[in-house]
């Protein structure tokens, strides 16, 4: 089967899910009899649209290249579309929004009523107005999917959408967000606050602009949408945040002497979420390093079930986008 994809963003991670489905074009075809075909590619500078199907090779090295795809005029055409537009005018079976647009909920509910399935990675489309997309996704049992808004490719969200179907779940531990992770644990050998980060920004874990993982917003949205499928839906606006800014290196001393590391730890429960920096044990399943994160779910048949991996990185957050477009179109046939 051939499917149209539609992707929106070609930074960092929208760039990491045209290499993943370039190198494995070959597996998916072979294990899913899928076949991706890219119809459109949109960055800030405009969107690049050949619905015979991009030549993905080629756009990677004209944005790395030149840093914008509208640099490439010899053999495509560069529309100045709004992401509304384009979902209205681009035939594609899956919308994919790589992108940090704040206001992307608007053209996700364009997509989803254009008929086409959504795959995101975006986080404040769920953080502020999750209810209203899935019961539009629902009305017209059309795929909406957000593996890669929390942990990565880690799948916490498959876990809680597919999993536990009997179960009650009565609370969420975990550690969402890599950055502060990355800066905790640098700070605890030495190194200082703004090292750290400019590390993690390096490295590509950090959001482009980073201020959302310092001050707890990126793993309060996190938290937001994990309520939101463990509990009922819920909007960032409930969540009580606090972030890592004022973590001092002499609190990260005597976490150590005492056995126990700072980590910025979220805690969610019904009606509650609660987001700021504590002291873990070092034993503790939370005490993660580098990029991964952890979540500790509690429920009442179960009890504690721990999930664990990468919580951010390019093929990581790939390695979920592209599980939620295989899952898509495997929905749709
Ligand atoms: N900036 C995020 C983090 C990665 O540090 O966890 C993507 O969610």
């Amino acid at each position: 089967m051939e499917v149209k994809l539609s992707l929106f963003g070609f930074g960092n991670v929208g760039r990491a899910v045209a290499r993943v489905l370039l190198e494995k074009e070959t597996f998916f075809k072979e294990r899913y009899s899928l076949s991706f075909k890219v119809v459109s590619i949109a960055d800030t500078s405009g969107t690049v649209w050949l619905p015979e199907s991009i030549d993905l090779r080629e756009a990677l090295t004209v944005k790395e290249t030149f840093g914008k795809l509208s640099a490439w005029t010899n053999d495509y055409e560069v529309y100045n579309f709004t992401p509304k537009e384009a979902v209205q005018e681009i035939d594609a079976d899956i919308v994919i929004d790589v992108t940090n647009d704040k206001n992307a909920y608007g053209w996700h509910l364009t997509a989803l009523r254009d008929g086409k399935a959504v795959v995101t990675s975006n986080k404040p489309p769920l953080a502020f107005h999750y209810a209203e997309l899935m019961e539009e996704a629902n009305k017209r049992s059309l795929p909406y999917l957000f593996e890669a808004t929390v942990m990565a490719g880690t799948p916490i969200i498959t876990l809680l959408r597919h999993g536990l179907r009997g179960d009650t779940v009565e609370r969420i531990e975990a550690v969402l967000n890599a950055t502060t992770t990355f800066i905790l644990s640098e700070m605890e050998k030495g190194l200082d606050f703004d090292d750290a980060l400019k590390e993690a920004q390096k490295l590509g874990i950090a959001e482009r602009d980073p201020s959302g993982d310092i001050l707890g917003i990126d793993a309060g949205y996190k938290a937001t949408i994990l309520h939101c499928l463990a509990f009922e839906p819920i909007t960032f606006d409930m969540a009580s945040v606090k972030g890592i800014v004022e973590v001092t290196p002499g609190e990260i001393e005597r976490a150590k002497a005492k056995g126990k590391t700072i980590r910025l730890v979220a805690t969610v429960e019904e009606g509650r979420i609660v987001v700021g920096p504590k002291e873990i044990p070092k034993n503790s399943p939370l005490a993660v390093e580098s990029h991964e994160n952890a979540a500790v779910i509690k429920t009442d048949l179960l009890g504690e079930l721990v999930i664990k991996g990468a919580g951010a990185g390019l093929k990581e957050t790939a390695s979920g986008v592209v599980s939620d477009i295989v899952m898509a179109a495997l929905m749709m046939r």
